[in-house]
């Protein structure tokens, strides 16, 4: 199939070659009829008409809080297709216009539910570029737009962009699948002394002078990728280098500190190209955010993004930097071609997330990682309709967001571990590099996942074939039964001592001498369901400091054994943790929880009028559905 599509490629390149040899004017390019895969969540028809690359040109206002200019878009498409679909979501589209800058028709299509307009243009019979001139709304889902008072330095405001998975068409005009590469460059300009910075190469580190107080930085991404992956930041942003390749940017306060705790960065590449093969985007880049920032991470090429939360202190989160870095393969070199497919992302990434923290941290902590996140995968599939148990699923009419379960995560990594120890990682780790080769810079369906590993691993073997039990794995809801254990020794004595202590034990009698952070992460979550009462939870909080503590899975877990025993004394920091940070993880459960009951439902209220303001789109949309 991959060879056709090749082949098919190269022979409509070598027919456009004829065809601009032949005539003066050069045609629009023709393409071959590539196999994308029908995406409900975009309005685009790449068949007929594809965006392959796209040149930015914005101005960046703060004060009406508007990115504003031009976005010049190439265009490939078949011959005597004359419309041109992009997404767009609240855009204000000024006017489109032709290489010649003569003006094109366009329409804007009434909004639909969470997709936003189809922009309709008439592409003119010769050429194959268009420039939408536009500004998006000051309520776009994918910025967001901070005061200085929300930043670490509180002197200048922020912005920064957050495009997974359907949102980067609140900013920019394009065809937002993850199934429509495109390569893209760009020319910010922002007020001095602000930098901007990019998800692609960044040609002017230190921006231009642009006149007017203001400066221009320029960038470039040569890879073509999907849009969801183009970002952009501005603000007070300072970089430290950790590496011959990799850095950091955060604001020069919070600079030394994220230093510190990405230090392994450089050896967490090394890990990852040993296993996913030669790390193919140049520079590795860690943009640490601030507090609001709805996700963990957000695998940005070159520069990844990252809640400031994973600044613990003693680099015990830096697993979800291996998470992101391996998105480098499991994502972006490799992409689900549909939301649908999202698992392929997010399973292979978390896979490899853990076999980049054995390398690093040794076999033990892998496994309690792989365990934290089978037990996360089974409590949440309880609460889950079967349907969304599913690896693969049918979004049509809904939210990507709603397929951003542990489903995606954790049942996706149970495959591929399960693949793995099924034939062993002598023949699993070829076959993995091979997979990342033959699709990089693609993006695929589950279906094409399925005949790789038929035809490269599984190579007619019955016996394996029967052992995998694919069609379970992919069809049926729920864990197949087939599935490797993700079982870590170390956490059988957490148990004990959980029961222990819920038995009536004193906190200060636990055995906890050694235990790292993700014990206590593990201790916490068991002891969830514990009927604590609000003496046994003094003595714990009193005794290891949970409240207090750096770590926010740590506090988080210990958050919400207080929520569930409604514990009244840790509610100040409960509101601390609730309004100091904006992790759609952290705060959904949270509010969830205290929703459930009328002790907690007024607590939830109050907390959010109050913290809403502060918390991105992203969040602040998932918490309306819970707390309104
Ligand atoms: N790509 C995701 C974040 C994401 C998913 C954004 C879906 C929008 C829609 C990122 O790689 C991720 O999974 N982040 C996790 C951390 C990770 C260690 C599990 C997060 O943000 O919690
Ligand atoms: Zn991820």
């Amino acid at each position: 199939m991959h060879l056709t599509t090749r082949a098919a490629r190269s022979f409509a390149a070598l027919l456009l070659l004829l065809a601009t040899a032949c005539t003066r004017e050069a045609p629009p390019p023709a393409i071959a009829p590539a196999a994308f895969a029908p995406d409900v969540h975009s309005f685009a028809r790449p068949a007929d008409a594809r965006v392959t690359h796209v040149a930015l040109d914005l101005q960046v206002d703060f004060t009406t809080r508007v990115l504003g200019g031009r976005a010049t878009l190439t265009v490939a498409r078949r011959p005597g297709v004359r419309d041109l679909i992009l997404d767009t979501q609240g855009l204000q589209v000024r006017q489109v216009l032709d290489e010649r800058r003569q003006a094109l028709v366009f329409r804007l299509d009434p909004a639909v539910e969470h997709l936003g307009q189809a922009l309709v243009i008439t592409l003119p019979a010769v050429g194959d570029r268009v420039v939408v001139e536009y500004q998006t709304s000051p309520d776009a889902a994918a910025l967001q737009w901070l005061t200085p008072l929300q930043t670490a330095g509180r002197m200048h405001p922020y912005l920064y962009s957050q495009g997974q998975a359907i949102l980067t068409r609140t900013w920019i005009p394009t065809q937002d699948s993850p199934g429509i590469r495109q390569t893209f460059e760009a020319s910010i300009t922002v007020p001095s002394p602000l930098r901007a910075v990019m998800s692609a190469e960044m040609l002017t580190p230190d921006g231009v002078d642009a006149g007017n107080g203001r400066r221009a930085f320029r960038f470039r991404m040569d890879q073509p990728v999907p849009p969801y992956l183009i970002a952009i930041a501005v603000g007070d942003i300072a970089f430290k280098s950790l590496g011959p390749r990799t850095g950091v940017y955060t604001e020069p306060g919070v600079l030394a500190r994220a230093a510190d705790e990405l230090a392994d960065l450089e050896k967490m590449m090394a890990a990852a190209e040993a296993l996913g093969g030669p790390y193919r985007w140049g520079r590795y880049d860690v943009l640490v955010l601030p507090p609001s920032f709805p996700f963990g991470g957000m695998e940005n090429p070159r520069l990844t993004f990252a809640t400031p939360t994973i600044l613990a202190g003693d680099r015990s989160l830096v697993s979800l930097l291996a998470h992101e870095l391996a998105h480098s393969w499991s994502g972006n070199l490799v992409t689900n071609a549909t939301w649908g497919d999202f698992w392929l992302n997010e399973g292979f990434t978390t896979y490899f997330e853990n076999r980049i923290m054995e390398v690093l941290y040794g076999k033990d902590r892998a496994a309690m990682l792989a365990s934290l996140g089978r037990s996360e995968l089974l409590r949440e599939m309880k609460t889950l309709p079967p349907e969304d148990t599913r690896l693969v699923l049918d979004l049509k009419g809904r939210n990507p967001d709603d397929g951003v379960t542990s489903v995606a995560y954790e049942k996706g990594a149970a495959l591929v571990h399960t693949i793995e120890q099924s034939v062993g990682r002598d023949r699993f780790d070829p076959w993995l590099r091979g997979y990342f080769n033959r699709h990089a810079f693609t993006s695929i369906t589950t279906p094409q996942f399925v005949v790789d590993l038929k035809q490269e691993l599984v190579r007619g073997d019955k016996a394996l074939a029967d052992r995998l039990d694919l069609p379970a794995w992919i069809e049926q809801p729920g864990l197949p039964a087939s599935a490797a254990p993700a079982h870590s020794p170390a956490f059988a004595q957490v148990e004990a001592e959980a029961r222990r202590f819920a038995q009536g034990a004193a906190a200060s009698s636990l055995q906890v001498d050694g235990w790292v952070p993700q014990q206590w992460q593990h201790f916490l979550e068991e002891l969830r369901t514990a009927k604590l009462s609000p003496a046994q939870l003094r003595d714990l909080d009193a005794t290891h400091a949970l409240s207090a503590s750096g770590n926010s899975e740590i506090l988080f877990a210990w958050l919400r054994v207080a929520v569930a025993r409604q514990y009244a004394t840790a509610m100040p920091a409960l509101e601390r943790f609730l309004t100091t940070q904006g992790r759609r993880k952290f705060l959904r459960p949270l509010y969830e929880d205290l929703m459930q009951t009328a002790w907690g439902q007024p607590i939830a209220r109050r907390i959010y009028a109050d913290a809403r303001g502060s918390y991105h789109a992203v969040s602040a949309q998932t918490i309306d559905a819970i707390v309104k």
